[in-house]
């Protein structure tokens, strides 16, 4: 889960590399370094922020035009100097950064120690280089070719070596990795935002797959050495969506760009007043066959797949399981082909999610994902993909790709109602009614801004915090208290509404703050039912209700909708509320500690 940058062309490649880093630190940021190519390789590295890097740089000249870089979010050795990528080969003649995870890394460690290899680092990445020297027989390539043939594990690569001064090699193995084409060169990146500046045009890596890049051309070899051709995609998201555009932070601007990016994930599924979803290929015969959902995913997607597990199957009356990737791949699921699997992922490329979609398939059940980044390791595998087209995601904190998921289950769950007649037409058309409206729902929604940053106020010194909500609205409390938590760093648990009494109570004293989510109208009484124990116990409310309904606590209203859609509204005041807390806190909002984008380790 590092950021990985690589340029070769006719500019100089450090300020290409530092800008590229720059927009790759969410997905980590506790060292950076670079190796630039030429006769000599130079390599500079620090721990710390990227600016700790550039820093050092200032003052340097930096003629080269090849080079790599890479910003680290640590998990085989600690946060130093030394293990800071770029890592070099005892004869300093090749440089490696990477991505992932060398799984055999102790064994290929022994076996160069052995053989008289003394390491300069803790990290499983600096095997590579050593592994690069001792294959090299004077084809950099063929020696690319058989380190890889070594190792085992996820991992993207990018190397430059001086016997090869005016060549740059790139590897991707289930890790992300694109190659962008622009105008002076070609630029390596394991995320498409980072080189928005300068290209739009990627070549699309298969997992497996070495692409070698010179100044006049690209080859690209599969996992078996055969020369292939890969597609050039072309892709619409612009610069400023990747950067800040005036806001302070990414996370407020994402979730400023929550109306949007909900329409751009409905608007083309929705024809003529019906739900289209091309993307989702089931013949009549493979619908019927389906005897049971299972929705798998990490983190925010995870909850995302909570609201999708109450809305799928109270429209579709089929079962729902939701899963943590990371608890299904190992639990033996009694998953089939008469199973649908569901995937969400922002990322696409989230280790146990991916895992978790290899092993569903392996049991025959289909696959079908909702991703955001196209192209991406999941959305590859699966047999079919619905994109959330939120545009790229920078913040750590997820919010517009969360809303997007969001309505990709409403969707889903109305296309199968429909298709499998347990929805009518007046319905039907009464929900897309309803989802048309949501856009401008979250647009009123998010004018609750300046309020909720007042009522922050009362809040910042807080060290506990509980959410509680019954069924959708409980899907709700369970990522507006991660929200909270990831980066104001307030403890914070949500809970069903009802569950509280059943020992977690104990921890409410006076000015303990719950905050109470309670929009679906059929349970809210029952929900205010607990409002009244906690408040007996001392407990400052907040509540989270539809506007008109009366409440006498502290009350945050979000507009109306149809209950089964209430959480994309509910959702809206709580992040706003994270981010108010994280702000007065002077937490460090799109760079939470110990967190990163994506997370492609298990
Ligand atoms: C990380 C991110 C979360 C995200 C989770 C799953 O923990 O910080 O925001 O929800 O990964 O990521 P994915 O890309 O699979 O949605």
């Amino acid at each position: 889960m590092c950021g990985i940058v690589g340029y070769i062309g006719t500019k100089p490649a450090a300020p290409l590399l530092l800008d590229g880093l720059s927009k790759l630190e969410y997905r980590g940021y506790d060292s950076a370094g670079i190796a630039l190519g030429g006769k000599t390789l130079c390599v500079y590295k620090s721990a710390g922020r990227l600016s700790v890097l550039e820093k050092a740089l200032y003052h340097e000249q930096l003629p080269q035009t090849v080079g790599i870089g890479h910003t680290r979010w640590a998990t085989h050795g600690a946060p130093t100097d030394k293990n800071a990528h770029p890592h070099v080969s005892s004869d300093g003649m090749f440089a490696v950064v990477h991505n992932g995870i060398v799984e055999n890394y102790t064994v290929l460690r022994q076996q160069l120690q052995h053989e008289g290899v003394t390491f300069a680092s803790q990290t499983d990445t600096e095997v590579m280089a050593h592994l690069l020297q001792k294959h090299y027989d004077g084809n950099v390539l063929a020696a690319v070719q058989r380190m890889v043939a070594d190792l085992t594990g996820a991992y993207a690569l990018g190397i430059v070596s001086s016997h090869a001064p005016d060549e740059l090699f790139a590897v991707r193995r289930a890790s992300p990795l694109v190659v962008g084409l622009c105008r002076h060169g070609y630029l390596l990146a394991s995320d498409i935002p980072a080189l928005l500046p300068y290209t739009r045009r990627f070549l699309s890596l298969c997992d497996g797959d070495i692409a070698h890049l010179t100044r006049d051309g690209f080859a690209v070899f599969d996992e078996n050495g055969n020369a292939v051709d890969r597609p050039v995609r072309e892709v619409t998201w612009n610069v400023d969506s990747a950067q800040k555009g005036g806001y302070d932070h990414f996370m407020l601007k994402e979730m400023m760009e929550q109306p949007e990016a909900v329409w751009a994930t409905l608007s083309p599924r929705i024809q003529n007043d019906r739900i289209v979803l091309d993307e989702f290929s089931l013949t009549d015969e493979q619908l019927s066959a389906i005897r049971r959902i299972h929705i798998v995913a990490c983190g925010s997607a995870y909850h995302a797949g909570v609201v999708g597990k109450y809305v799928i199957e109270e429209v579709t009356r089929l079962p729902v399981e939701v899963d943590l990737a990371s608890e299904f791949r190992y639990r033996n699921p009694l998953v089939s082909s008469s199973s649908l699997v569901i995937i969400i992922s922002q990322s696409g490329e989230t280790a146990d999610t991916l895992a978790a979609l290899r092993e569903a398939k392996a049991r025959g059940a289909r696959v079908l994902s909702v991703v955001n980044v196209v192209g991406s390791t999941i959305a590859n595998e699966s047999d079919d993909v619905l994109y959330t087209w939120a545009g790229p995601e920078i913040s750590v904190a997820t919010t517009k790709a969360y809303s997007t998921q969001l309505v990709m289950m409403y969707l889903i769950a109305l296309y199968l109602g429909q298709r499998l007649g347990r929805l009518d037409d007046d319905e039907y058309h009464a929900l897309i009614d309803e989802l048309k409206r949501l856009p401008d729902g979250i647009r009123k929604a998010l004018l609750a801004a300046p309020q909720v940053k007042q009522l922050a106020t009362r809040y910042t010194a807080l060290e506990h915090a509980y959410f509680i909500g019954r069924q959708l609205d409980y899907a709700v409390a369970l990522e507006a208290s991660l929200k909270l938590k990831e980066i104001s760093y307030i403890h914070s648990e949500a809970y069903a509404a009802g569950e509280l009494k059943h020992g977690t109570i104990s921890l409410i004293e006076d000015g303990t703050l719950v905050v109470a989510t309670a929009c679906c109208d059929r349970i809210r009484e029952k929900t205010f039912s607990n409002v009244q124990e906690v408040k007996a116990r001392g407990a400052e409310v907040l509540l989270v209700v539809p506007e008109g309904c009366e409440a006498t606590d502290t009350a945050i209203a979000v507009p109306s909708t149809h209950p089964l859609f209430a959480a994309s509204l509910e959702v809206i005041p709580l992040q706003l509320l994270g981010y108010s807390l994280a702000l007065l806190r002077g937490c460090d909002i799109d760079n939470p500690r110990n967190l990163a984008k994506s997370v492609t380790v298990e």
